[in-house]
């Protein structure tokens, strides 16, 4: 099981504004709405530009490039011309030393899971 890693401080994150941040060498979009955290992969799959620059619309964030919608809840395109997913992560807020960050798990998530059963 691989370790979170911290990742930016939570109180420099505006909402719904995307922030790229490294999670080891893995950049990643980060996305806050109303207090809740997600963390996607911040390189579209259609082609390599930076999510992190692109829109948050509802819980999707939107490349700037083409267009395309990316759920934040689990990678998936929700309209084209992507058609793969991006990897999502797990998040989760710590204290350090008396500042609250944002720690990611670099291992994506399986979200195949959480369309079983
Ligand atoms: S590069 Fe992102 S939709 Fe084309």
């Amino acid at each position: 099981m691989t370790d979170f890693i911290r990742t930016i401080a939570v109180d420099t994150l505006v909402d719904r504004q995307p922030t790229r941040v490294l999670v080891g060498e893995t950049p990643v979009a980060v996305v806050s709405i109303d207090g809740e955290f997600f963390a996607i992969g911040d390189r579209c799959s259609h082609a390599d530009v930076s999510l992190s620059e692109g829109d948050v619309d509802g819980c999707a964030l939107e490349c700037w490039l083409h267009g395309s919608a990316f759920d934040l809840r689990t990678g998936a395109p929700l309209t084209l011309p992507a058609i793969e997913p991006v990897p999502v992560y797990a998040t989760r807020s710590a204290d350090h030393d008396g500042i609250t960050y944002l720690d990611i798990n670099p291992t994506p998530l399986d979200i195949a899971k959480g369309h079983s059963s």
